[in-house]
């Protein structure tokens, strides 16, 4: 097969593009998505600050190299979860793009910085640990970037990603879910605005990126997502996918189209009752936000 762009030897084949690609014009396609993504989303305006969530892994570090690559002024973000050996070498991995490159990574630890880890926080207080997790990665995220001034959170979130969540939210419709999956989140009420620049690459790409880029990452998935729902989403649209190439795409870009308007004013309705915690002031429906409440039981 040879590349669509330049006709030397392709290397990598997107079958969703029914396309090869060199390296060179492969890493350029890449950027090329992004940059399309960001234009078309309105994601980031001329001399804003972004803070790069960078777990270690393929995507965000995939992400981070392409911000760079585009001019973009992006510093990184490690959150170290305390899940053991997982996240010393994720913390290793993001360290170590960072000083290769030069670039600035702001750090929390959970354990250190705030009282507890995950698997003991999720147990404590009786979630599952994604779900802790989850929970503890949006609010510290968005503190971090309002803290360090920042005007937009990017994280990495890919097609498969965004895909196996709509996914999930349509099986059970959860139309409040429905109304907030967007690529981008509007800053307001307490939140800077948060982006997902990486929607148009698929993790197989995202994976070859960093191969061809040089940039070592995590390969291990975390080990407390193991057998969870939203892997079962992912094997069963990649089903879908190997069968007709492009579903994923379709399926994600024609809810945004299409669908995502007829669920947005109940999202925007919810978030406009939104009154800040009594503890640290992020909006919440309660008196007191799930990650304080957290905190309040995890924290020894
Ligand atoms: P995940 O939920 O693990 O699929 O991660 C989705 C995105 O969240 C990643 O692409 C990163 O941008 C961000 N992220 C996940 N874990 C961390 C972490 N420990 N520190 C910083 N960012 C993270
Ligand atoms: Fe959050 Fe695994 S990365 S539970
Ligand atoms: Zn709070």
């Amino acid at each position: 097969m040879k590349c669509r762009r330049c006709r030397q030897p392709a290397v990598i084949e997107v079958r969703r593009h029914n396309a090869g690609f060199c390296r060179d014009c492969f890493l350029h396609h890449c950027r090329e998505q992004v940059r399309r993504t960001i234009d078309d989303f309105g994601m980031i305006g001329p001399g804003e600050r972004v803070l790069v969530a960078v777990s270690g892994g393929k995507d965000s570090l995939a992400l981070w190299d392409i911000l760079g690559d585009l001019g973009v002024d992006a510093d990184g973000l490690y959150l170290g979860l305390g899940i053991g050996e997982y996240s010393g070498d994720s913390g290793r991995y993001a360290r170590a793009y960072a000083e290769g490159r030069g670039a600035k990574l702001v750090e929390i630890d959970l354990p250190a910085d705030v009282g507890f880890d995950i698997p003991t926080g999720a147990r404590v207080a009786h979630r599952a640990p994604c779900s802790a997790c989850g929970l503890s990665k949006r609010h510290l995220f968005n503190q971090a970037a309002v803290d360090g001034g920042y005007d937009v959170l990017a994280t990495g979130h890919n097609l498969d990603d965004e895909a196996a969540v709509l996914f999930g939210n349509v099986l059970r419709w959860s139309t409040d879910y429905l109304g907030r999956q967007l690529p981008v989140l509007p800053a307001g009420n307490g939140f800077v605005r948060k982006v997902k620049p990486l929607v148009r690459l698929g993790e197989r790409e995202s994976a070859a990126y960093c191969v061809l880029a040089g940039i070592d990452y995590q390969v291990e998935e975390c080990p407390m997502a193991e057998g969870n729902r939203h892997l079962g989403y992912k094997e069963a649209l990649n089903a879908v996918e190997e069968r007709s190439p492009g579903s994923k795409h379709t399926f994600y870009f024609g809810f945004l189209e299409r669908a995502s308007p007829l669920f947005t004013p109940e999202a925007r309705a919810e978030r406009d009752e939104l009154r800040p915690c009594a503890r640290c002031g992020t909006p919440t429906p309660g008196d007191i936000c799930a990650f304080c409440r957290l905190v309040e039981r995890a924290a020894t």
